[in-house]
């Protein structure tokens, strides 16, 4: 296979077109992301009352020589139709696709699969964004920083914990022209605790060369596999030819590109200092929430509701929800549509989905009620804080790993006066007795 790259002229680098991409996955992904994603699909999942993905469309939309954006993932068509369709109307200056991937590429397989669509009006950059992340997306920073260095890349990037490190993706860097000189994904052991934040700029006359060249280092490799033991011997070396050449086509990103283009390319990194998470677990969404509604407010979003005695900002409520003047809440919360709170309830960091019933004199603390669901008067549904600095969203109770937010998928009931702590409750499910640090299937 060859890659017919269209010749370009190179601009003097005051803004040639950019594009953007925006990886959104697939069903078979964002498994962490349950019991929500039972119900939608993760990058359509609301924080701060909208999806996650609106979030980095919101700061794509702030670059201004951007016209275009896909959506790039293996979902069916059918799954970003509406989203897209609203987001024209948000977004009136940014045309957006979604180009289906036949199967899951990889981070790096899924764009060189529609090279021809991105490279389509020979863009100059191309930004990557991992649907994810939640963070402020500096992106016109990126690219400034592109412009400043002729860089051939860039990466956003911003510092953790010492232990935190190496669970992401660590960057070394040189602090003083900021040139990435070394990158390893998740290391097994320290090298620096500067992570890569899921967020690109790519010139894109390099972009498609180095996924090729790494396809090219693959299929070069010669096929050796492992075996499990002597008496499988003969059947796992004979490898199942459609299941090998699936695995070829995934190409990544973070382990195949990226190391590369540290050894090779100008490639710099753009160091965040302000808000950045994952958004992994289902319990990822709280933290999610409350930055984005924090952002919200640091720049007098309209969206947000009045502040007032019962209203600690910021919260969010949509113009369908009823909230009883007596119920208290915020910080951090979200109301969906047409959710009832009622009267004396209480509810802080945490989202209420469409049409959930939160009923009198209840209280809500550190968690996600589902779509449809009730929690009975008296009732209390709480999760455990976590500290602002931290990316790890579960909590050790009583010797088990268990979720820090309470979540409650797709139309559960908690009845009156039940207590529920620490609790992940999959859809449909009643609860009628007081239950801690538990799964409920
Ligand atoms: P880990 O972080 O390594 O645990 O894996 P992950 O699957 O949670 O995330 P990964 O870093 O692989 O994915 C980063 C982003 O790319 C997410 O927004 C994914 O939805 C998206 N993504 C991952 N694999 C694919 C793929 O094959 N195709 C497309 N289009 N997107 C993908």
């Amino acid at each position: 296979m060859s890659l017919q790259i269209p010749h370009r002229e190179k601009s003097n680098g005051a803004g040639g077109a950019t594009k953007a991409v925006i990886l959104v996955g697939g069903a078979s992904r964002g498994t962490r992301f349950r019991p929500l994603s039972l119900d939608v699909p993760k990058p359509l999942f609301e924080v701060a009352g909208h999806p996650i993905i609106w979030h980095c469309l919101t700061a794509i939309g702030k670059v201004p020589s951007i016209q275009e954006v896909y959506l790039i993932g293996y979902y069916e068509e059918s799954v970003f139709r509406d989203f897209i369709k609203d987001a024209a109307t948000e977004f009136p200056n940014l045309a957006i696709k979604y180009l289906r991937e036949y199967q899951a590429l990889g981070t790096a397989g899924g764009l060189y699969h529609f090279r021809d669509a991105i490279l389509k009006g020979r863009p100059e950059h191309i930004f990557v964004l991992n649907s994810d992340v939640c963070c402020s997306f500096p992106l016109n920073e990126m690219l400034q920083l592109a412009q400043e260095k002729d860089a051939e890349a860039v990466i956003l990037g911003t510092r953790v914990s010492e232990e935190a490190a190496t669970n992401f993706g660590c960057i070394v860097s040189d602090s003083h022209t900021r040139r990435v000189l070394h990158y390893v994904e998740k290391p097994e052991s320290h090298i620096s605790n500067l992570i890569n934040c899921g967020v690109y700029l790519f010139s894109a006359d390099v972009l498609f060369p180095s996924i090729r060249s790494a396809i090219k280092r693959r299929t070069d490799r010669p096929r050796l596999a492992s075996y499990r033991s002597s008496d499988n011997l003969a059947s796992s070396f004979m490898i199942d030819d459609d299941e090998e050449n699936q695995k070829n086509e995934v190409i990544r990103l973070e382990q195949d590109i990226l190391g590369d283009m540290a050894d090779s390319k100008q490639f710099f990194v753009y160091e965040t200092k302000d808000f950045w998470r994952q958004i992994k677990t289902a319990g990822s969404a709280i933290p999610a929430n409350a930055l984005y509604l924090q952002k919200a407010l640091q720049s007098g979003s309209k969206d947000l509701a009045a502040p007032s005695a019962n209203i600690i900002p910021p919260v969010y409520i949509h113009p369908s929800a009823q909230v009883h003047p007596t119920a208290k809440l915020g910080p951090n919360v979200s109301v969906g549509p047409r959710a009832t709170i009622d009267a004396g309830a209480r509810v802080k960091e945490s989202i209420v989905l469409e049409d959930a019933e939160i009923k009198h004199d209840s209280c809500v603390l550190y968690s996600i009620i589902g779509w449809s669901s009730r929690v009975g008067a008296w009732a209390r549904v709480e999760g455990t804080p976590m500290p602002v600095t931290s990316h790890n969203t579960s909590i050790i109770k009583n010797g088990v790993k268990v979720q820090a937010i309470t979540i409650l998928g797709k139309e559960c009931a908690v009845g009156d006066e039940i207590r529920v702590q620490n609790c992940v409750c999959l859809p449909f499910k009643e609860l009628k007795r007081d239950v801690a640090n538990e799964v409920i299937m």
